[in-house]
């Protein structure tokens, strides 16, 4: 083994940042071990330096992030302070001053992930981030290098445990969405303004990164399409027990039709119980892969929380040490397919629409007219009268997001058309 240790640089120490300092130091010999060097904790940058922090040094404690990472001795540098600045610009510096860099910053990674795997190769040093993409589950390494000689045609996730749980938790119990929110926020689950989370950027950031790896292609978060879940009712999922499916906030990314695209997009969705991301509960996360040689693939596990998210980090940082001891660079950005991202209108799938109508002889032909106009084939069709009123719900064969959304445009226009309830893409089947 190496003597001489590697010095790492901890760029933030809050919920992330303290277990992975923790882990460093209670398994410092396993680490060592593994990696061929002893790891030194060599500084660590935060915000607030008078902040008590259990087990770290306070002489390594500095509010001066670019002075630690311009020192010019660092092997690794971790960063976990999130957001897009100062983030980018240190991770920048670090690699001008010769280290690797460890990041779980998912926001950054989908917004500048190619200029950052610039920067590393052009200084010759590695970009790992593992724990950016469904916390502690193994899933971009999977990607990025075992299923490297396959062909990825399909990711269908779980990658936000804040939404998984308030869905989880209208599903179980009846609940609302307001009633399932301040159920989660009260558990710690929601944060004060979960916006990102129940609004999908999250979820979208996320799968920019998984995208991308998994075609091979440059996919920017401008590029998904994101629609929130804050509009799921109770009624939603009484319909999607009807069908025998429940309802999930999904990332999908998928070659389109012909392979010569792909797509990107976070929404709800329905799916049938007899999925596997089906019975995925409470805050946990779970990604599912089709390839054309591994077939189905699922992997699950917790998506976040400080020592779950720091195990991916540690994992990178051991993978990392490694390279650095032995000169080698791990994988870096492949994006040579270069294919092009198709806009959403182009998504094929089938949809759930409930509309209330009037209830008078007629309005059910003249709904499947509009349907057959726009060229949506409907798959079957469930209405239900009371007062002068009803409420039909149609379930139709697959489409283009286009052309169901130009027969919804339709329908609104109708005089027997009260209103559109809800509308759901299904899938997963
Ligand atoms: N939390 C999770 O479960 C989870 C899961 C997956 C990925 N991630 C990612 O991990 C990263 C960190 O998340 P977190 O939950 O650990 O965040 P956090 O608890 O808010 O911690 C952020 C840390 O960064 C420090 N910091 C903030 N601005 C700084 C600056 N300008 N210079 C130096 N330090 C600064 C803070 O200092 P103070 O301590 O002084 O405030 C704090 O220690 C984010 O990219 C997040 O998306 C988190």
């Amino acid at each position: 083994m190496r003597t001489r240790p590697l010095k790492v640089a901890l760029l933030g120490c809050g919920v992330v940042g303290s277990e992975v300092a923790r882990i460093m130091t209670t398994h410092a010999d396993d680490l060592a071990a593994r990696i061929g060097a002893p790891v030194e904790l060599a500084g660590v940058a935060v915000r607030r330096p008078d902040k008590v922090r259990e087990g770290i040094d306070p002489a390594l404690v500095t509010t001066d992030a670019t002075a630690l990472v311009k020192r010019g001795d660092l092997d690794i540098v971790v960063e976990v302070i999130g957001g897009i600045e100062p983030a980018r610009a240190l991770i920048t510096t670090a690699f001008e001053h010769g280290a690797s860099v460890v990041s779980a910053n998912k926001a950054l990674l989908a917004q500048d992930g190619a200029a950052l795997h610039a920067a590393a190769e052009e200084h010759g040093r590695d970009l790992y981030y593992e724990a950016a993409v469904a916390g502690a589950i193994p899933l971009i390494r999977p990607l990025r290098e075992s299923l490297a000689g396959d062909k990825v045609n399909r990711v269908l996730g779980i990658v936000n445990g804040t939404t998984n749980f308030i869905l989880d938790k209208m599903d179980t119990t009846g609940a609302g969405y307001q009633e399932a929110l301040d159920e989660a926020t009260a558990l710690g689950y929601a944060e004060a303004d979960p916006t990102a989370d129940v609004e999908g950027f999250d979820a979208a950031a996320k799968a920019a990164i998984l995208a991308g790896i998994a075609f091979h292609t440059r996919v920017r978060l401008d590029d998904v399409h994101r629609e929130g879940m804050t509009e799921v009712t109770a009624a939603d999922f009484a319909s999607a027990k009807e069908m025998g499916c429940t309802i999930k906030l999904l990332a999908i990314c998928e070659r389109a039709g012909d392979g010569a695209s792909v797509t990107a997009r976070v929404h709800p969705a329905m799916i049938p119980l007899s999925h596997p991301l089906a019975s995925v509960r409470g805050a946990y996360n779970a990604v599912f892969v089709e390839s054309d040689a591994a077939g189905q693939l699922m992997f699950y596990g917790p998506g976040a929380g400080g020592a779950p998210t720091a195990s991916a980090v540690l994992g990178d940082l051991v993978a990392v040490g490694r390279n650095r001891i032995s000169g080698a660079t791990g994988p870096g950005e492949s994006a040579y397919a270069a294919l092009p991202v198709s806009p959403m209108g182009e998504v094929v799938t089938r949809y759930h629409i409930s509309l209330d109508v009037a209830d008078k002889p007629g309005v059910l032909a003249q709904v499947a007219t509009v349907f057959a106009e726009h060229g949506v084939s409907i798959d079957t069709v469930r209405q239900q009268g009371k007062d002068g009123e009803a409420s039909l719900v149609v379930v139709t064969h697959r489409a283009s997001d286009a052309a169901l959304g130009g027969t919804v445009e339709t329908l609104r226009k109708l005089d027997t058309v009260r209103g559109v309830a809800s509308i759901m893409r299904v899938e997963g089947e």
